[in-house]
């Protein structure tokens, strides 16, 4: 038996009512690193996903952000972030969501993004296309850079490693329309997928974080890779470019001339 994605989207959007149910609540908060957080709650909505595929498919791999590696049958494994965007969560920021992804290995086949707080569920099924709440979605039309708005992110360790992505941030402003953070990588990609955003990238991002929305983006008719452009994205360093047909090679190239 394999699973479907609308059996994915119930158990994201029940994994989203823990997050509403938690938001702008007083916290238990817990410092994996110097900025890196978790709450009580993402521990409480990854404990929902997990059982929840554990008790249907009990042989698949799971791969959590909280966690970790749930070793299982190595074709079939899921990526799972229970909460994506915890620091804007903590800060009472409504800019966060659920990510859950299936693949056969590196192949990923059904990703859900559901934003609770705005009820926006995006998902997609290999070969099958991309949709927000049900309607059909598309990367957006931009062609130039300078009418491109991108969205990345940072890693939390910033200041450990060089690749910190400061650089990138400066030469993809002066040549685009702007550059965002908004703090959750999934809904970042989710939002290329539905021409919100016309480029995302970030370096050394999880696999959690980009499984869900990278195959969004792809069933949306745009393309993520990697740093080289080679399509397997959950390789690591997880070093991502996302955008349409004709953003993504411009964007790869200006990242690329580091
Ligand atoms: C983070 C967010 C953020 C990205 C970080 C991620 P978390 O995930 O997706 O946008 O820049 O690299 O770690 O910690 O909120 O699940
Ligand atoms: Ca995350
Ligand atoms: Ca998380």
């Amino acid at each position: 038996m394999l699973p479907v994605l609308n059996d994915v989207i119930e158990l994201a959007r029940s994994a989203g009512a823990i997050l509403r149910a938690g938001y702008g609540q007083q916290h238990d908060i817990r410092f994996k690193a110097a900025t890196d957080l978790v709450t009580e709650i993402d521990h409480q909505s990854e404990k929902l996903i997990i059982s929840s595929i554990q008790s249907r498919f009990p042989t698949h791999t799971i791969v959590a952000e909280e966690s970790g590696h749930l070793p299982g049958s190595a074709e079939n494994c899921w990526y799972v972030d229970p909460l994506d965007g915890t620091v804007n969560y903590a800060h009472g920021i409504p800019f966060f969501c659920v990510s859950i992804a299936y693949g056969i290995g590196h192949d990923i086949q059904l990703g859900v993004v559901y934003d609770p707080m705005r009820d926006e569920c995006f998902s997609a099924e290999k070969g099958r296309g991309a949709t927000l709440n049900g309607q059909p979605i598309r990367v957006s039309d931009a062609t130039e850079m300078i009418r491109a708005l991108m969205v990345t992110g940072f890693p939390y360790q910033l200041w450990e490693s060089e690749n910190n992505n400061l650089d990138n941030y400066s030469r993809v402003s002066r040549v685009s329309q702007g550059v965002r953070r908004l703090g959750s990588a999934a809904l970042d990609t989710a939002y290329v997928g539905c021409g919100r955003f016309d480029g995302y990238w970030e370096v050394s991002i999880k696999p959690w974080d980009v499984a869900a929305g990278g195959l969004i983006v792809r069933e949306a008719g745009g393309i993520i890779s990697n740093m080289q452009g080679e399509p397997d994205i959950l390789q690591k360093p997880c070093s991502l470019v996302a955008g349409n047909a004709a953003i993504h090679p411009q964007l790869l190239a200006k990242l690329n001339e580091a």
